[in-house]
């Protein structure tokens, strides 16, 4: 019998691409979303795409009820918790619902899980937690902080989950830092799908391409890196995904709580990655140098050594990949899953 794995937030943009991963590695596979940044279709595509069946609940993790029946009535093995809110901006203007949706909503996922035994338990967070770092690249040891309450809520959960492992160490919690999740699955059929104008580079820059934005605005163009704008670890969604599956079997090593920087290692610069994205595509894209966006660092980028050893995982898709792989998936469906 093979293992069922629950994945909050199993319909987004990181979840879709990981289940993949999950039932390529034999795994049965269900799917919680209350599909608030997200769409049913996806799961379907990943059905297609791997060629089995995904289980999906509509719902959300703050349902105790819910997450009570789905623990009583199947064998879950583990959890991967994507389920959250995401945009930085937006937290900073609704700090309440991101609290309520990603810090409580975790201690009622964590609650339902301890009720029904289920002890082992995957967490999306991220390098945000590191704030500004003193000094690159980033390893796990690094201080870290929040300017935002989206980056707040990473840290809250990565310190509610350690405080849960000590009140009883048969926890065993893989704490997942992404660095800057990019790409799509190669297929052209599941990708990244903002449901407003895209916060993030990458999607505006394919959005650009595709023609629904006149060209990219670079916030920043004086900052101390090779050409002057914004240097990221951008990892490839599959990569990423990969990771996941890695800390899966990590956990069965009962190996307690621990974080680990899921990233390449290598920082690319925001004109690095539009220069990527032109080849990749074959057209020029209009771009404008703005001012910087408050909040963003200059630089930030992984060291993955504690992944790899301890994970035996890196990365192994490069910026060609990233960039050929969004663009397919843009290309094919300009208007996402709609
Ligand atoms: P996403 O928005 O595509 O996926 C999150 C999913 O969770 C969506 O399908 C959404 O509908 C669902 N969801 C949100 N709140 C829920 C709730 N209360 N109950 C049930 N479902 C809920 O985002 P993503 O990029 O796939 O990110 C997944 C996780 O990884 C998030 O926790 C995010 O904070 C974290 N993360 C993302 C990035 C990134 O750049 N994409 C970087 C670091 C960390
Ligand atoms: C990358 C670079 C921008 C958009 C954010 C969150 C972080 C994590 C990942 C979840 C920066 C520049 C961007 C644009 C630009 N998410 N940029 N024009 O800021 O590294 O991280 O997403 O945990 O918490 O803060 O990613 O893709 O927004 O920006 O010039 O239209 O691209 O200034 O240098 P970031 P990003």
């Amino acid at each position: 019998m093979s293992k069922t794995i629950l994945v909050t937030g199993g319909a987004g943009y990181i979840g879709s691409h990981t289940c993949i991963k999950l039932l390529d590695a034999g795994f049965q596979v269900l799917v919680l979303d209350n599909y608030s940044n997200s769409s049913p279709e996806a799961t379907r595509r990943v059905q297609q795409i791997a060629g089995k069946t995904v289980a999906a609940i509509r719902g959300d993790i703050n349902d105790a009820p819910l997450l009570d029946s789905i623990f009583s009535s199947n064998d879950i093995h583990a959890v991967i918790h994507f389920a959250g809110l995401k945009a930085v901006g937006e937290s900073v203007a609704q700090p309440l619902r991101y609290y309520h949706n990603n810090v409580s909503g975790t201690v009622v996922l964590c609650d339902a899980m301890q009720r029904a035994g289920v002890k082992n338990l995957v967490f999306s967070s991220s390098a945000t937690v590191y704030g500004d770092p003193a000094s690159l690249p980033i390893n796990e040891a690094f201080p870290t902080s929040a300017t935002n309450p989206y980056g707040r809520s990473k840290l809250m959960i990565e310190e509610l989950l350690g405080d849960l492992h000590v009140s009883d160490p048969d926890w065993n919690i893989a704490l997942l830092r992404y660095f800057n999740p990019v790409g799509a699955h190669p297929s052209g059929l599941i990708g990244e799908d903002p449901a407003d104008i895209p916060n993030n580079l990458m999607p505006y820059i394919a959005q650009v391409a595709v023609g629904r934005r006149e060209r990219l605005n670079v916030f920043g163009g004086d900052y101390p890196t090779h050409d002057g704008t914004g240097v990221r670890d951008y990892i490839h969604v599959m990569d990423l995904a990969d990771g996941h599956v890695r800390a899966l079997e990590w956990l069965n090593s009962q190996a307690g709580i621990r974080a680990f920087n899921l990233g390449t290692g290598i920082g690319y610069s925001v004109l690095d990655m539009l220069k990527a994205f032109e080849k990749a595509c074959g057209k020029t894209l209009d771009y404008v140098i703005s001012d910087r966006r408050p909040g963003d660092v200059a630089s930030c980028y992984a060291d993955p050594q504690r992944a790899a050893s301890e994970l035996d995982w890196s990365a192994r898709l490069g910026l060609e990949a990233m960039c050929a792989d969004a663009w397919r998936w843009q290309e094919r469906n300009p208007q996402g899953y709609k």
